[in-house]
């Protein structure tokens, strides 16, 4: 078990990132919708996380060629997607797990996805229960809710289904189904979750658009796909913990290049706006999404009340909760039961390494609540094998030190992370 000590910085910074790692949904994405083609895609800048090279792998598994010359990577799908004969590994990424349920329950064959012990403790049924409903062969331990699951793939039905959580890996899982289904498909949410997969699959020819009731309108489809060309930009969730590391070390400042901007990815950095943080965004491109700078200074902090739009914020809470034990005043953190099934169950994850750190707080089934003013004291930290409670804790030592136990999986999804961490204190 590798550990990470982090020392106090003692200093101000002014540094301007552009390699913060690439977006790792859209990495994701990348390496499974270019199955859907019948030609090359080209990827620049793929995240080259454990996570998503474990779908790159699995593309492989499925057939595909990869071409890879350490910065460009082209993937040449195969003619019909092969069985592969070995089990498929999407190691500790729920996404990887969820969004190939959706594309392999259409496809022939049989195939079956597993993960590491967290992945494989982490509800399944989400996706594997609409997608039996419309007619796709899933097994999997406690009736098809935990992994390995079994998938043989064949024939769907069209379906209209309103989604009881927002989650974008829910809706790509049925998005992805829905290409191959026997007629239109319809899909709700409450509120939109991230929406990489329909606007890349937009992108390469799907008639995809959101109607006036708010369903998400998917026509299957008759012909392949037209190959994705792509530079993934920088991930926003990754750049967070720079953002936040900003905005708690006195007169630092931090300008995160090339990162999408695409809405729903962004509201932590409006969050940390409305706390007094100075946060500017200035966009570039647009391809696929829009694309730009996030620059972030310090200011004094004040707490802030979460409570709307929390899909849009899952990934960046427990980096948000470092600022809010810093700010003013107490902070509150609601309707966010979802923190309970990602890489560890968050709300106890960070309120329990908090504690450790001398804040206190309350905590409820679906939040917390955290009193801020104080001053976060070197502790030592257990990650419980969760990349974001690692670097969260890690960017909170920059003020007084912290030692971070079970550190290995930072590298699924930012494997430059201690690299960008050390070059704050040079
Ligand atoms: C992701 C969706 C989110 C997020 C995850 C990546 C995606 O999960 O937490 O890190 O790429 O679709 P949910 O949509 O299940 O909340």
């Amino acid at each position: 078990m590798k550990n990470l000590e982090v020392k106090p910085l003692n200093k101000a910074f002014d540094i301007v990132i552009d390699n913060i790692a690439s977006d790792k949904s859209i990495s994701h994405r990348s390496a499974m919708f270019s199955l859907l083609s019948d030609r090359p895609s080209t990827v620049r800048n793929f995240l080259r996380g454990e996570d998503t090279m474990d779908s790159l792998s699995i593309a492989s598994k499925l057939g595909a060629k990869i071409e890879d010359d350490g910065v460009t990577i082209k993937i040449t799908p195969p003619k019909t997607l092969t069985e592969p004969d070995d089990i498929l590994d999407c190691g500790n990424a729920g996404t990887g797990m969820r969004l190939y349920a959706g594309l392999l329950a259409s496809f022939e064959g049989s195939f079956v996805l597993t993960g590491d012990k967290y992945l494989r403790s982490r509800p399944m049924k989400r996706v594997t229960d609409p997608l039996r409903a419309i007619g796709a062969k899933i097994d999997g331990r406690e009736d098809g809710n935990k992994a390995p699951l079994h998938i043989r793939g064949g024939n769907l039905k069209s379906f209209k289904y309103e989604s009881p959580i927002d989650s974008a890996q829910v809706k790509s899982a049925l998005i992805l189904a829905a290409l191959k289904a026997d007629d239109k498909c319809y899909y709700k949410e409450e509120l939109l979750s991230r929406d990489h997969t329909e606007r890349m699959l937009s992108g390469m020819g799907v008639d995809i658009s959101t109607n006036d009731e708010g369903y998400i309108e998917i026509t299957p489809i008759t012909k392949p796909l037209d190959p994705l060309n792509i530079t993934v930009p920088a991930d926003p969730s990754s750049g967070f913990f720079f953002a936040v590391a900003a905005a708690i070390v006195p007169n630092s400042k931090v300008t995160l290049k090339n990162i999408t901007l695409n809405p729903t990815r962004v509201e932590a950095y409006k969050i940390l706006q409305k706390m007094g943080a100075d946060v500017q965004f200035k966009q570039t491109e647009n391809i696929y999404e829009p694309i730009g700078d996030i620059v972030v200074s310090h200011k004094e902090l004040n707490g802030v009340t979460v409570e709307n739009n929390i899909a849009w914020l899952i990934d960046e809470l427990p980096a948000l909760s470092i600022a809010m034990s810093l700010a003013n005043g107490k902070s509150v953190v609601k309707n966010a039961k979802e923190l309970r099934v990602k890489e560890s169950d968050r709300i106890s994850s960070v309120v329990n390494n908090l504690s450790l750190c001398g804040i206190e707080f309350t905590e409820y089934e679906d939040g917390y609540e955290i009193e801020g003013n104080t001053t976060l004291k070197k502790a030592t930290i257990n990650s419980h094998g969760d990349h974001r409670i690692a670097m969260s804790f890690a960017i909170a030592g920059l003020l007084n030190g912290m030692q971070i136990e079970d550190v290995e999986c930072i590298d699924t999804s930012f494997p430059n992370f201690k690299e960008l961490l050390d070059s704050l204190s040079v």
